[in-house]
C-alpha cells in the first residue's frame, strides 16, 4: 500500500492505488452522509486556512464544508482586505499564519507551482494542499471528475472519455488526465482548436482530435472546459460564435456518443460558449454531482492528510 500523503500538489505520478484509496474513503464519506451523518469529529482541534489569490466559487466553498464536517476550524483569508495589498510578499505571509498555528493550508494562485513552493517552505506538520496553480494542476478537481464517472462507469479499462476545449491553459484538463491515465482509461481524446492544445510530447498517450463531431463519437464521458481568457494572450482569443459551433457542445453533438453518455463541467459554465443550456440542464448532465462530490473528495483529502 502506498504511504499515507503529507501534502497534495498533483496528481502526477501518484500510485493508483492512492487514488483508489482517496475516492473509496470520498465513497464511504458520501454513504454517511446519505445516512443522516453531516458531521464528524475526526479533524477536531485542526485548523484549516484557505489561502485563495484567485476567484472561486465551487472549490473555496467545498473545502470550507469539508472541513467543517469533518470537525476542524476553517480561516478564510480574504486576500482583498489583507496585507498583500500593502506588499507583504507571499512567503511572509505564509510565516505570519502559520505562527498562529495552522495545520492546513489550501492554496490557490495564478503562478504554477506555487504550492510547491509553499511545501519547500512551509514549517514542519502544516500540509500543503494545491486549489489550482496557474495551468498546471488542480487535483481535487481530477479526484472529484473520476469519482463522478466511476459512479456511472466503474470499468475505466473500457472507457473513451473526451476532454473539449481551452486544454493548453487547463489546470482541470492536467489533472483529469493524470487521473484518467493513473485509472487506466481505454482512451483518452482530447479536442479543440490547435492553439488551445497542449504540445504533443506533455502527454503522448492521449490523442488529439480537431474535430469535435469526431472526437465525441462513441464517448463514455466529455468533459467540456471554458475558455480560460484570463490566462490567454490575446491572440489565442476565440470568437464565441466561431467557437461554439465548432467546439459547444449541443444535443446534435451529444448524440454521436455512446448511449447515456456523461456530459461534465468542472465549472464556471459559460452557457452558448462551451454547452448548450439545454446540454447541461440535460438528463445526461453529471455537473451539479461532480459539485456535491466535491465536498466528499475534500472530506477525503484533509481525513487522509490531517486524521491522527
Ligand atoms: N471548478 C472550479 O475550480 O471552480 P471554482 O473556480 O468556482 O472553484
Amino acid at each position: 500500500m502506498s504511504p499515507r500523503l503529507r501534502h497534495l500538489t498533483t496528481l502526477e505520478n501518484l500510485p493508483r492505488d492512492t487514488i483508489e484509496r482517496l475516492l473509496d474513503r470520498a465513497e464511504a464519506l458520501r454513504d454517511a452522509c446519505a445516512h443522516g451523518t453531516r458531521k464528524l469529529s475526526v479533524l477536531a482541534g485542526r485548523t484549516v486556512l484557505n489561502l485563495f489569490f484567485e476567484p472561486s466559487t465551487r472549490t473555496r466553498t467545498s473545502f470550507e464544508l469539508a472541513a467543517r464536517r469533518l470537525g476542524a476550524d476553517v480561516v478564510n483569508f480574504d486576500i482583498g482586505f489583507s496585507s498583500t495589498s500593502k506588499g507583504e510578499e507571499l512567503f511572509d505571509t505564509l510565516h505570519t499564519l502559520e505562527a498562529m498555528h495552522l495545520d492546513a493550508i489550501i492554496v490557490r494562485h495564478k503562478q504554477s507551482g506555487t504550492p510547491d513552493e509553499l511545501v519547500g517552505h512551509a514549517m514542519s506538520g502544516v500540509s500543503v494542499i494545491n486549489a489550482g496553480d496557474g495551468n498546471r494542476a488542480h487535483p481535487t478537481q481530477g479526484l472529484l471528475d473520476v469519482l463522478t464517472i466511476r459512479q456511472h462507469r466503474p470499468d475505466f479499462e473500457n472507457l473513451i472519455v473526451v476532454i473539449c476545449g481551452d486544454i493548453k491553459h487547463s489546470r482541470v484538463a492536467r489533472s483529469d488526465i493524470h487521473a484518467l491515465t493513473a485509472l487506466g482509461t481505454k482512451e483518452i481524446r482530447v479536442c479543440g482548436p490547435s492553439t488551445l492544445m497542449p504540445s504533443a510530447e506533455e502527454f503522448p498517450k492521449v490523442h488529439y482530435v480537431e474535430n469535435f463531431d469526431e472526437a465525441i463519437r462513441g464517448a463514455d464521458a466529455v468533459i467540456t472546459l471554458r475558455l480560460q481568457k484570463e490566462r490567454m494572450a490575446a491572440i489565442d482569443l476565440p470568437d464565441e460564435a466561431a467557437y461554439f459551433s465548432h467546439y459547444g457542445l449541443d444535443q446534435r453533438r451529444l448524440a454521436l456518443a455512446a448511449k447515456g453518455c456523461l456530459v461534465m463541467h468542472p465549472g464556471p459554465i459559460n452557457r452558448g460558449i462551451e454547452i448548450a443550456s439545454d446540454v447541461a440542464d440535460g438528463a445526461q448532465s453529471r455537473i451539479l454531482e461532480q459539485v456535491g462530490n466535491g465536498v466528499f473528495v475534500r472530506m477525503a483529502v484533509l481525513n487522509e492528510l490531517l486524521a491522527r
